[in-house]
This record gives C-alpha cells, sequence and structure tokens, in this order.
C-alpha cells in the first residue's frame, strides 16, 4: 500500500480520488514524514468528525419571518453563517474579535518562536515512525503527540506562563497533527474561506465577511510552505519551483490553491474555499436576500420545465452555490450527469454520477478536460446535464447538447451581466478554435439558452441574484434579452450602507411560459407583478 492510501486511510477514507501516484518530492523532510499523521476532518477532541446538520425545514420558500423557521431556530444555520440579529451579515466578527484572537498574544516572541521550532523538531524525531503506525487510532496517537510535547516542554525547562505552555502545545500539536495556525480557522464551521497572503498576512471569511484576522500568524514563509506541502503531498502531487503552482485538496474536500516562490512575491500563497458539509439551501439564498421566496419559486418552475439555465457571476458571487440549489429542484427519477473541475456539488436525488476532470501528471499525460467530459456524457444518457463551470471549449459542447435534446441542462459562467454573459460564451467557443462564423454561435446559443441568472456581489458584501433574465432569440445579429426580475436598486441603502433592495418582477410575462405550460407547469400572474404571491406556480 503507497503513503498516500495510507494517509488516505488514516484519515478515515477520504472519497475522493487520490492522484496517481506520484515520484515522492524532494521538499524538506519535514512535510512528507508529518503527512500522515494528520487527522484531518475530525475533531482532536473527540476523535470524531464534525456531526452533520439537521435537515432543512418543510416550506423550502417560506420567507423569513414570514411563517417559515424562525431565523434562529434553525440549527443547521448557525454552522454556515451564524446568525446574529436578522442581518445575516452582521457577524460576531463585527461584534468583537473572533474566536481565534485569543491564541493570537504570544506567537509574536521570536524566542518562543524557536523554542516551538525546536519542540516541534524533537517531536517529530520521537514520534517519526508512530506517525506511520496504522494499529493508531487517531485518538491514541493523539494522545501520544500530547504526551510528548508535555515531556519535551518539561526538559526545556522554559520559564512559561501556564497560558504560554498551553499555546505553545496547541501551537505545535496542530503543525504535527494538522495545519499549523490555520488549522483551529479551517475547523471553525463560521468560517468558509482561507486566504494566506504571507506568513503574518491571514485573510479569513467569517459569515460571509472577508477580513484580516490578525490572531491567525506562520512563523515565516518556511512555515507556511511546510504547510502548504503537507497539504499537496496528501494528494500525491507536488510543489516547488517547477510546478510552483498547484491546486489539491483537503481530505474534507476543501478545495486549495498554493503558490511559491518564483511566481509568489512576499508569498507563498495559499487559498482554501472549505468545503461545506451543509451547502446552502434555496431557504438560505432567500434569508440572505439573494433571492426572494417568488423569484426562487419562478426558478423551480424554470428547473422542473426543463429549461437550459446559465448562472453567471464573478469569482466567488456564489455561481456554485446557486447552481446547486438550482439543481437540488431537478425531480427526482432523472438521471443527472454533474461535471466539475473539483466535486462541489452536492445533489441527493437518486440517480445522479459525478464525474470530475483530472489535471495532467508530472510528465503532462493523463488530462481529461470538462471538455472530455462533457462529450461522454452524451454517450451516457443523461436526463440532465449539469457543468460546474464552462470556462473553454466545453461551452461549444455544452450548447450542442443544450440543443439536442438534453433540455433542462445547467452550468455557470464567469461574467458581469446577461448580455455579457453571450459574449463570454461566443468568446470561449471562439477561443477552442472553432471556426465558426459568430452568427452561427450566437444562433446557437439563442436557441441553447433559456435563461441566465446574475449573481452579483454588491459593495455590501452581500451576494444578490440580480437579474433573471430570458433569453428570446434573434434579432439581425443580436440576441434579444428580456429581463424577467430585476434587483431593486432605487430601493437604496440604509446607513450602515446595506442595499434595501431586492428582486422585483419588471412585469413582462416570459415567452417560454408557454413551453412550461405545455409541460404542465403555470405560472400564476401573481410571479409577474409587484405585490407578494400567493399561489406560485400550480403543477
Ligand atoms: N447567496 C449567498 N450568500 C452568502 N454567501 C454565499 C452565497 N452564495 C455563496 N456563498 C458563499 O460564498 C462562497 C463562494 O461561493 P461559491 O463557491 O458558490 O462561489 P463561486 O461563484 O462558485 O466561486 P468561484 O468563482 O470561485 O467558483 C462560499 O463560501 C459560499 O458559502
Ligand atoms: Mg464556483
Amino acid at each position: 500500500m503507497s503513503l498516500f492510501e495510507r494517509i488516505n486511510e488514516r484519515q478515515g477514507g477520504v472519497e475522493r480520488p487520490v492522484a496517481p501516484a506520484q515520484p515522492p518530492h524532494s521538499a524538506p523532510p519535514e512535510p512528507p514524514r508529518i503527512a500522515p499523521s494528520e487527522p484531518q476532518p475530525a475533531d482532536p477532541d473527540t476523535g470524531e468528525a464534525a456531526p452533520a446538520a439537521p435537515v432543512a425545514p418543510a416550506d423550502p420558500f417560506a420567507a423569513p419571518g414570514s411563517g417559515g423557521a424562525p431565523e434562529t431556530a434553525d440549527p443547521r444555520r448557525a454552522p454556515v453563517f451564524g446568525d446574529v440579529g436578522s442581518d445575516p451579515y452582521v457577524g460576531p466578527i463585527e461584534a468583537g474579535l473572533p474566536s481565534t484572537a485569543v491564541a493570537a498574544t504570544r506567537r509574536l516572541d521570536p524566542a518562543i518562536g524557536a523554542l516551538r521550532h525546536r519542540i516541534h523538531q524533537l517531536l517529530i524525531d520521537e514520534l517519526g515512525p508512530l506517525l506511520f503506525d496504522r494499529s493508531l487510532t487517531e485518538d491514541e496517537l493523539q494522545r501520544r503527540v500530547q504526551e510528548q510535547l508535555h515531556s519535551a516542554l518539561a526538559a526545556e525547562q522554559a520559564p512559561l506562563s501556564a497560558a504560554d505552555k498551553a499555546q505553545l502545545i496547541q501551537d505545535v500539536a496542530d503543525d504535527i497533527l494538522g495545519y499549523g495556525p490555520i488549522d483551529q480557522v479551517l475547523r471553525d464551521d463560521d468560517v468558509s474561506e482561507v486566504m494566506v497572503n504571507g506568513p503574518h498576512d491571514v485573510f479569513v471569511e467569517r459569515n460571509g465577511k472577508l477580513s484580516r484576522d490578525p490572531s491567525v500568524r506562520f512563523l515565516d514563509a518556511d512555515h507556511v510552505r511546510r504547510v502548504i506541502d503537507k497539504i499537496v503531498s496528501q494528494v500525491g502531487r507536488r510543489i516547488d519551483e517547477s510546478t510552483p503552482m498547484v491546486d489539491a485538496r483537503l481530505p474534507d474536500g476543501s478545495r486549495v490553491n498554493a503558490v511559491v516562490a518564483p511566481l509568489a512575491i512576499g508569498g507563498p500563497f495559499l487559498t482554501i474555499r472549505k468545503f461545506s458539509a451543509d451547502p446552502l439551501q434555496v431557504e438560505d439564498l432567500i434569508r440572505f436576500g439573494s433571492l426572494d421566496p417568488r423569484s426562487a419559486r419562478f426558478l423551480e418552475a424554470c428547473i422542473v420545465g426543463r429549461l437550459n439555465v446559465i448562472v453567471s457571476g464573478g469569482t466567488g458571487t456564489g455561481k456554485t452555490t446557486l447552481l446547486n440549489v438550482l439543481s437540488s429542484f431537478i425531480p427526482s427519477d432523472e438521471r443527472i450527469i454533474t461535471v466539475e473541475d473539483a466535486k462541489e456539488l452536492q445533489l441527493h436525488q437518486e440517480h445522479v454520477l459525478s464525474l470530475e476532470s483530472r489535471p495532467p501528471n508530472v510528465e503532462g499525460r493523463g488530462e481529461v478536460t470538462i471538455r472530455d467530459l462533457v462529450k461522454n456524457t452524451l454517450r451516457m444518457r443523461p436526463d440532465r446535464i449539469v457543468v460546474g463551470e464552462c470556462r473553454s471549449g466545453e461551452a461549444l459542447d455544452m450548447l450542442q447538447a443544450m440543443n439536442t435534446g438534453h433540455d433542462g441542462s445547467l452550468t455557470t459562467v464567469h461574467a458581469n451581466s446577461p448580455r455579457d454573459t453571450l459574449s463570454r460564451l461566443e468568446t470561449l467557443v471562439l477561443m477552442a478554435g472553432f471556426d465558426l462564423p459568430v452568427r452561427a454561435i450566437r444562433e446557437q446559443m439563442a436557441s441553447a439558452v433559456d435563461l441566465i441568472v446574475q449573481l452579483t456581489r454588491l459593495s455590501d458584501g452581500t451576494r444578490r441574484v440580480t437579474h433573471i433574465t430570458e433569453v428570446q432569440g434573434m434579432e439581425g445579429d443580436v440576441i434579444t434579452l428580456q429581463d424577467v426580475f430585476l434587483f431593486d436598486f432605487s430601493a437604496g441603502v440604509d446607513p450602515d450602507g446595506r442595499f434595501l433592495g431586492q428582486l422585483q418582477p419588471t412585469g413582462v410575462r416570459p415567452k417560454f411560459a408557454e413551453k412550461l405550460a405545455d409541460r404542465g407547469l403555470h405560472l400564476g400572474p401573481e410571479i409577474f407583478t409587484a405585490t407578494a404571491p400567493t399561489a406560485g406556480i400550480n403543477r
């Protein structure tokens, strides 16, 4: 059994496929040696994985405070974005320091830094073989590490206060068993992203708010590098001067990107998007104001009615999250095939097949692109194809699939407006080297895509759906778009700069309403008028 298989086994059977075995890299000896011991998803105190959150409440479209689950009463909310008052974005970070700040105080002392390094090294020397011992349970390993730590610290006879000692033990344990200074943050359920911009410059997104967290500090650039080495070696990849950029994942599925010297100036840089075992659901998006009950009903009808939908937005605007929510509307008796770079979608229907692309190995071989996978799905008799993101040639295959009987396909595109989405798709098709006349591409797009849902991250930090736009057809060389819902910017902002508006129907009934009616989905007039809906869709 290879080292990496053993690592994974120790970590409790990680679902992710481990990349093909590659020669162990020539990084400093420490990371590969300590990597196998990490109990990633488990809680170090209990040795248990984080408990699965309870299932969502019954009415998915209940508006906040209008008969749905009360905002603070829903136990699944707290770990995701933390309910603080009525605004999900007023998190604890605004009320005071984050919990990890408690641990910040003495990491700056160079003498303690040196001591920590010494003890760390000593432990590696003492425990080296044990870290590979598969017969040890995680609890047992934790216990052994703690014992060794205490005795190593006692032997040092360093004049430390009890609090300093406890902190030092915690820090070294995090280094050995976890990911060093970011270990605690990664275990914090309120945290969704961690960005290491340099050893002393770490940003954390908590409850949807991104801010610098001074409590998270690495000793130096080497320390960051060791953590990166540990992460990438776990998935059988390596990072060095010849491959200074790497995508990897933590055993819990969190997405990791690392860039080191010579590319990363002032780095190394590490960006982690935490995998949420409990992804946001439609009622969460409603609660956050990203959608409202009426537009959610409308989108549900569009998905059930097999329209081809593109979710569009900039980086980190919530495209994948919305795609997941939209996909959850697909009826459970349909065969769904998902295609992604790294599995993020979490669908609960019975008949879901997930495909994941593969980067080339160190020799530059073995790559399987999203495009290859999209083509392959067509041979797998899908009812629906859900593609995580179109970012190159797969755009054409996706359009063709949408046009050739795979109605109800969904994907996301990186663009800043519905019109921009079309230009982007056009560019993707052209850039992939297809010698098609622009008009032909546009015709493909106009007949393939039914709806564009635009996400925007507003200046108040909230992620909102700002457009729900129908693609109607062609007029001359131009594709005609018709907004069905638009975010109401005219409502202005409150004194704290938060947008007060929400999605409003433009009053225009989409042309595809008839197509939906043919499929037995009747959109009531209340969906398209300014008053709150009373009935929604009738099936
Ligand atoms: N509507 C929302 N309100 C608040 N937070 C959200 C919302 N949608 C997504 N998020 C959070 O924002 C982060 C980014 O979400 P997501 O991965 O869906 O974005 P993305 O647009 O797909 O990003 P990328 O461009 O990197 O693929 C996640 O941590 C997610 O939990
Ligand atoms: Mg995404």
